[in-house]
């Protein structure tokens, strides 16, 4: 069943039939493409473009429509060529001819672009909200576990942070993905219904009025553009890949951390799985899914830009197979979201473990070179200095601050009883992060 056909002589092939119809993935824009056309309807009836009575009849169909199909009385299948044509031929058998006046002064190429917009800025909305839970669960447990862990650089134990602090840093990278989805919903917010196929109409249509109706702030500025435009999936697969970037770097650290290598935390069983040979083996497989998802998510930013490129303007069919790509993206960010969340919310944190690679890693080095410092030496001097010391320290097993004041003044004779006191951990993080906090 088509919307179209006067113009040609044969049927169209089973083969290119099912090639072409996009009903199995774009029948999750049902409410979109039914609410979009109430709106068109109603803007119809209101410029005198059909009867009240049309209007008014056609309004109702598309409701009933609409709750059936929500009620699970009408499925979305069967060969229709996509949702917009399984929506309008449905109308046509609830309520005969007068549904054929629902397409006056549209396209398909307005109402698919209607619809995306639509259904992208829903998710994207419910995407932030996913955002800003897991940035409420890292600061919550950041703040409830205030013990001091190594910090790192090249994954070499560097300086005595805070494990409030570390997860601190998560909560800035996904503060900024919440800005970048706001500022992708600024944009996009703008109806393209009303470009028609690519060049308006000669009806004396109300796009200002359809525009308002479904929630935008004003119509698009250009038609052509209007019906062409797929930025805003681009733009938003984009903040995707940063959101699984920043998620996959989480899931690495929560890995690493959940070994016995680092033991700083366990992640709750019900985030974790276990071998099939190995009974001991409890395994991170959570965050190692995230971590592995974020693939899928940078290929859907690659895939659409470049369909996009060098497609001449307007619409081309070319653009249906952004579809299945950013679903794919935004159905593997949310999930992963709310996993992460529930994964952070529940692991323990393992706080001896974290000072004990804190003693080990010669982790206040640089405080004992700023002590020098303070004393009067040059900071490269002092560098040189305490190298000698760590290597004396590796040699005899011992952290700098168990070191006697005896064995250490032998390095410099600037030091003094109170060097204990400058090097003690929880006095680093007070002069140190503490400030950032
Ligand atoms: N299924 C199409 C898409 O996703 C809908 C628009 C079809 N327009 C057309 N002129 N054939 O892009």
């Amino acid at each position: 069943m088509k919307l179209w056909g006067g113009r040609f002589k044969k049927g169209e092939s089973k083969l290119m039939e099912d090639f072409n119809s996009s009903l199995p993935f774009d029948k999750r824009l049902y409410y979109e493409d039914i609410t979009g056309s109430i709106a068109h309807v109603t803007m119809l009836k209101n410029c005198n473009i059909i009867s009240e009575e049309e209007g008014n009849a056609i309004k109702k169909g598309l409701e009933d429509l609409l709750s059936d199909i929500e009620a699970g009385k009408v499925l979305i299948e069967g060969t229709y060529e996509d949702i917009h044509s399984f929506v309008e031929i449905n109308l046509i058998e609830r309520i005969g001819d007068v549904a054929k006046k629902l397409h006056t002064s549209r396209s398909r190429n307005d109402q698919v672009a209607l619809d995306m917009r639509l259904y992208t800025k829903k998710s994207a909305i419910v995407i932030k909200e996913y955002l800003e839970k897991l940035v409420n669960t890292l600061n919550k447990v950041g703040e409830e576990n205030p013990y001091i862990m190594p910090g790192y650089t090249h994954l070499q134990r560097a300086q005595v942070v805070t494990f409030t602090h570390h997860m601190k840093a998560y909560v800035s990278m996904f503060s900024r993905d919440i800005k970048r989805i706001e500022n992708a919903i600024d944009i996009l917010d703008e109806s393209p219904l009303g470009c028609c196929a690519l060049a308006g109409t000669t009806y004396n249509i109300d796009r200002e009025f359809t525009a308002k109706e479904l929630g935008f702030k004003k119509p698009v500025d250009n038609f052509l553009d209007g019906v062409s435009d797929r930025d805003y999936l681009i733009e938003l697969s984009g903040d995707f890949s940063i959101i699984m970037m920043h998620l996959s770097r989480l899931s690495e650290e929560l890995i690493l951390w959940s070994s016995k290598e680092f033991d700083f935390i366990l992640i709750d069983d019900e985030f974790a799985t276990g071998s099939s040979i190995m009974p001991q083996k409890k395994n991170p497989d959570g965050p190692e899914l995230i971590r592995g998802k974020s693939g899928r998510v940078y290929g859907t930013l690659i895939s659409l830009l470049t369909t996009m490129k060098s497609l001449p303007l307007a619409y081309n069919k070319d653009m249906q197979e952004d579809k299945e790509m950013f679903f794919d993206s935004l159905d593997t960010v949310s999930k992963c979201l709310i996993v992460m969340e529930r994964i952070i919310a529940t692991m323990k944190i393992k706080k001896e473990s974290m000072k004990k690679a804190v003693k080990a890693g010669f982790l206040n080095a640089t405080e004992v070179a700023d002590y020098l410092v303070n004393k009067g030496m040059a900071f490269r001097d002092a560098h040189k200095v305490v190298g000698e010391i760590v290597l004396y320290c590796e040699e005899s097993s011992k952290a700098i601050e168990d070191l006697s004041l005896d064995e250490i003044i032998k390095f410099s004779n600037l030091f003094s009883q109170d060097i204990y006191e400058f090097i003690n951990y929880e006095n680093s993080i007070k002069r140190g992060i503490k400030k950032n906090m």
